[in-house]
């Protein structure tokens, strides 16, 4: 099947979309790239989202849905033109949308996420698979992470045991011990990924620039070690997995402090960037301790891997352990979580359970994932 992954993270920067080539069935299924693209939200819209997620009315959440749904659908049609192939030649698309509200451990556990599959299947007349977080939070789950599921597939290793570290807004990390069958698979948030870094850009600008392009700002830095001690003693950094965290503790107020106290002790704010940014390695390589075994190599992807000065703080953090990008593995590092979707979309299809219970905390394996029939929905044409 050729399908179609459609994800947009915690950074509402924009829609990154992956068309992948997917053989077999079960665990063992084959995928291959054949294109991929971004379609970045314009900067009012990124706002908006953001605003939405924050405090966002009833009908500011309708209405976003409906405008996300359609940029989900031009992001897609984009991709299929990229690609040189048709709507029909692909099969399947799997859209994440862009999470408002994430709850696990609320009274009431819940998850929102939005862009409305339906005007994607409606648009493209391609089956379209959304809303893959509620099914395991009714199993008991945590609705999160869900990528692990696609990571082991993509990089599992037959000797080597390795570490997957997606750099988004927050930095989450799988590990995938070689010996799969004997230890599992561990897949938790360890902290800030760009989150902090574009805070500290925005402020530093005053909302000129909101990421630090090609880690340019932080190279020109010198870490400061007193600074990089006192936040290494952050206390999410010491919780025990599993674990999430987000904009409440690594958002804009956090830094927002953080760069008036350094301001008092009249520090740049290029050595400031650099320190944030080798905390954000650091962060990552302390959460090896929670591990049930050790890293062979560890594989960054996400927008992060664009920081170079943010990659070199990953060589330095986690030394000797080789650090790569997933472009040395034939991946693009901007594509893998919009290629998790595609992998968990076509499961969906096959009725095939798509949840990874030992890292979501669900009582039992679930098919994941709700079905917007296309115009050809399983080789009936409507
Ligand atoms: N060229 C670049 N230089 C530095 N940072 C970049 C670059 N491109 C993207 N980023 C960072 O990556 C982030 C987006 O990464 P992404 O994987 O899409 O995260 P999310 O899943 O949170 O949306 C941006 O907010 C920015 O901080
Ligand atoms: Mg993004």
């Amino acid at each position: 099947m050729n399908v179609i992954g459609l994800m947009s993270g915690t950074s509402a920067d924009g829609i990154d979309a992956a068309l992948v080539e997917i053989k077999g069935h079960g665990p063992s299924i084959a995928v291959r790239l054949l294109a991929c693209t971004s379609a970045p939200y314009p900067r009012k819209l990124q706002t908006q989202i953001l605003h939405t997620c924050d405090s966002g009315t009833g009908p500011e959440v309708c209405d976003l849905n409906v405008m996300l749904g359609e940029r989900f659908a031009k992001a897609a049609s984009k991709l299929i033109r990229l690609s040189g192939l048709t709507e029909r030649d692909i099969h399947l698309i799997g859209s994440h949308g862009q999470t408002l509200y994430h709850h696990p451990r609320a009274p009431h556990r819940s998850t929102l996420q939005i862009g409305e599959p339906s005007i994607i299947a409606e648009r493209t007349g391609i089956t379209t698979v959304a809303d893959f977080r509620p099914r395991d939070m009714a199993a008991g789950g945590e609705g999160a992470p869900l990528t692990p599921y696609a990571h082991q597939i993509l990089f599992q290793h037959r000797t080597r045991s390795r570490l997957i570290v997606n750099l988004g807004g927050i930095c989450n990390v799988t590990y995938i011990p070689f010996e799969t069958k004997k230890r599992t698979i561990a897949a938790f948030d360890v902290g800030p990924g760009n989150m902090m870094i574009n805070n500290a850009m925005i402020f530093m600008t005053n909302g000129k620039a909101f990421q630090d392009t090609s880690g340019a700002t932080a190279a020109r830095g010198r870490v400061d070690g007193a600074l990089l001690a006192s936040l290494l003693k952050h206390p999410f950094l010491k919780r025990r997995p599993p674990k999430s965290t987000g904009r409440e503790e690594f958002g804009d107020t956090y830094v927002r402090r953080l760069m008036r106290e350094a301001k008092q002790r009249r520090m740049r704010n290029e050595d400031f960037l650099a320190t944030v940014t080798a905390f954000t390695a650091q962060t990552a390589s302390a959460s090896q301790r929670f591990l049930n075994g050790q890293v062979d190599e560890v594989i960054l992807a996400g927008g992060g891997t664009r920081n170079r000065t943010l990659v070199k703080e990953f060589r330095t953090a986690f030394f000797p352990t080789p650090v790569n990008t997933a472009e040395a593995y034939e991946w693009n590092s901007k594509a893998i979580e919009a290629v998790a979707f595609a992998i968990l979309a076509y499961q969906t299809f096959h009725e095939t359970p798509n949840n990874l219970p030992s890292v979501t905390g669900a009582r039992h394996a679930v098919v994941m994932g709700k079905i917007i029939p296309g115009r050809s929905f399983r080789g009936r044409i409507s």
